[in-house]
């Protein structure tokens, strides 16, 4: 009879103490916050989007710095879009700023036919006087304030494309990693980003990658990773 009645008084306390505070409900308390947690993050995402297509942001500067401790910037040149596909891919997947080098004179496919003697791409590389490319803009927002830059570019005659060479020269990369990256269809980056360099001057330059003309996701987020991104 004690014992029912004990019984009786622990089922009263453990009711007492659950039907309020609901025992059941705090198990699942864990997963609403991380939901709750998560929908936030999907907000930050919408709003880290928002922020991307405005640019410079305080915002857009934080999402920078959590993926390479300091902010990047993709720097690229691109006559006929490849290297602008891996520069894409490149700012992508470090969320890093993304500005192109665009010539005052846009080249031409007639511009670019290096099989004519006559054609402006044959001329400025028989003569290298001409090779200072007028671009639309050499000054990036805020140049101070990144830390890496990938600079990117085709190769002509084993070289960098000369358009790039405007932007280098007018720009101080002192304390600045450099990393160049280029497409191809055949040719290796070889000697192209020490001859950069060379022009410049100041930075950490880093050897570099080539790429297909067709290079795919995983060809960039492969040689990414190697990075630490
Ligand atoms: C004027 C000119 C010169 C080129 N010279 C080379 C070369 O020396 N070696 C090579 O492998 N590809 C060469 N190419 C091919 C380009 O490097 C290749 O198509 C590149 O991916 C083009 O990049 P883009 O689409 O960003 O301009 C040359 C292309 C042009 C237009």
């Amino acid at each position: 009879m004690k014992i029912k009645r004990l019984f009786s008084i622990i089922l009263m306390s453990v009711l007492i103490i659950c039907v309020p505070t609901g025992c059941a409900a705090n198990s699942n308390s864990g997963s609403a916050v991380q939901n709750s947690s998560t929908s936030s993050t999907a907000q930050d995402k919408d709003q880290t989007a928002t922020d991307s297509s405005s640019k410079s942001t305080t915002s857009e500067q934080n999402k920078n710095d959590k993926v390479s401790g300091g902010k990047t910037l993709v720097v690229y040149f691109s006559a006929t879009g490849s290297t602008k596909a891996v520069a894409e891919k490149i700012s992508d997947a470090t969320n890093g700023d993304i500005f192109e080098l665009v010539p005052q004179t846009p080249y031409t496919s007639e511009d670019l036919d290096w099989n004519n003697t006559e054609s402006r791409v044959t001329k400025e590389h028989e003569d290298e006087s001409k090779r200072d490319v007028a671009l639309n803009s050499t000054s990036v927002d805020n140049w101070d304030s990144y830390d890496t830059v990938f600079i990117g570019y085709p190769i002509w005659w084993g070289i960098a494309a000369w358009p790039v060479n405007s932007f280098v020269k007018e720009n101080d990369f002192s304390g600045k990693t450099v990393i160049p990256f280029c497409t191809s269809a055949s040719s290796d980056i070889g000697d192209s980003g020490s001859l950069l360099k060379e022009m410049v001057g100041t930075g950490n330059w880093q050897s570099g990658q080539r790429f297909a003309s067709n290079a795919s996701d995983d060809d960039v987020k492969a040689w990414l990773g190697q990075l630490g991104y």
